[in-house]
């Protein structure tokens, strides 16, 4: 990685934070900034994104103000990197206009995530296949590249899901400096061995979308409720457990360092631990790491107007990283 390469991720405010979004996306984010100190970090918030999903304003500004709160209490810096909230920077959604100009809708009809929602019209028999698709959902991979492509950020952590968006933002911008001459970095999709998909406590992946999630911050009291809700097989107490078929071992190894990882796999393997008590571990094990992340993350909700004027001071720092890239665009389109 080099001085210049700009590091950039984004979630969106959609629910409250689990701890999926914590391993898949939040700690290899901050990670990769740490190991790569000379390279830059930006972090935002994709409030807009979270548009198409939520329409109640309170709740909206509820779930912008937790997930700031998240990203800081999980050890982002906001001094040292650029944090704020895109809806801040109105860059980003001139560019989305411009690029949306040079994109091919049938890009946008091979998104996975608009053609799951045909699908699923589709299959239950719904006559429109677009039925409940708004054009946000529709053109969320235009507004997702220009998040990307305004700070020409070339690694992009996130989880596996969003694999697909990065190659669409990379199509983007190399279809855009084909046609008008180099203006954008093209950005890469960052797999990390840490960014796993999590599952939840029904087996599909953990997801708001699914109400199967263990959240990050809340009482200790959710946690564990959570924690207990996982499924387990039926096998009696003292039973041989295969750790690689259970959920409970596929979360608690996200969490644990390796020792404890091989531990916790022999005893389920032998039938020394039943499920109560592996349960119960996962359980002391991730309150034992949120445990001092909690305390901050209660004391940044206590302050709302703290938290507004941290993402205003980023967004500043993010709108000048940004004006060289507009001058660019805008010269490039013959404005
Ligand atoms: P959700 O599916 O709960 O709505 P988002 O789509 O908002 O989560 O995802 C935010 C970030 O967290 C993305 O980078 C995504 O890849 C990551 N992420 C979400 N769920 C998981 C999971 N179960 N395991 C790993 N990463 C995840
Ligand atoms: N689409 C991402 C998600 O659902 C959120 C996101 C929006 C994002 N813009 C981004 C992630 C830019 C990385 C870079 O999780």
């Amino acid at each position: 990685m080099n001085q210049s390469d700009v590091i950039l991720t984004g979630i969106k405010p959609t629910g409250s934070p689990h701890i999926g979004n914590y391993a898949g996306a939040i700690r290899p984010a901050l990670n990769l900034a740490r190991r790569s100190p000379e390279s830059s970090a930006m972090y935002f918030l994709a409030d807009f994104h979270a548009l198409t999903l939520v329409k109640d304003p309170a709740l909206f500004r509820d779930r912008c103000h937790e997930l700031a709160a998240t990203w800081i209490a999980c050890g982002l810096d906001p001094d040292r990197q650029v944090f704020y909230r895109q809806s801040d920077v109105p860059e980003v959604f001139e560019l989305s206009w411009v690029l949306s100009c040079s994109t091919s809708k049938g890009l946008m009809n091979r998104a996975h995530a608009y053609k799951a929602h045909v699908d699923q019209n589709t299959r239950s028999g719904d006559r429109d296949p677009d039925a409940g698709v708004n054009m946000g959902v529709y053109s969320y991979p235009i507004l997702m590249a220009a998040d990307i492509l305004l700070f020409q950020a070339k690694y992009v952590p996130v989880g596996k899901d969003q694999e697909q968006h990065i190659e669409i933002a990379r199509d983007i911008a190399a279809r855009f400096n084909r046609c008008y001459g180099e203006v954008f970095t093209l950005p890469l999709y960052m797999a990390s061995p840490s960014s796993a998909e999590i599952p939840g406590t029904d087996g599909r992946k953990m997801s708001k979308a699914y109400n199967n999630t263990i959240p990050l911050f809340g009482s200790r009291e959710t946690l564990r409720r959570a924690i207990f809700g996982i499924k387990t097989d039926s096998s009696a107490p003292g039973a041989p457990k295969d750790p690689d078929a259970s959920l409970v071992f596929q979360i608690f190894r996200q969490f644990a360092d390796r020792q404890r990882t091989e531990t916790m796999r022999d005893r389920l393997q032998q039938g020394l631990i039943s499920w109560k008590e592996a349960k119960e571990e996962l359980y002391v094990l991730i309150d034992g790491l949120l445990d001092r992340p909690r305390a901050m993350y209660d004391e940044l909700m206590s302050d709302r107007s703290h938290i507004d004027r941290v993402l205003e001071a980023g967004a500043g720092r993010a709108r000048e990283l940004a004006r060289p890239t507009m001058e660019k665009v805008r010269q490039a389109v013959g404005r």
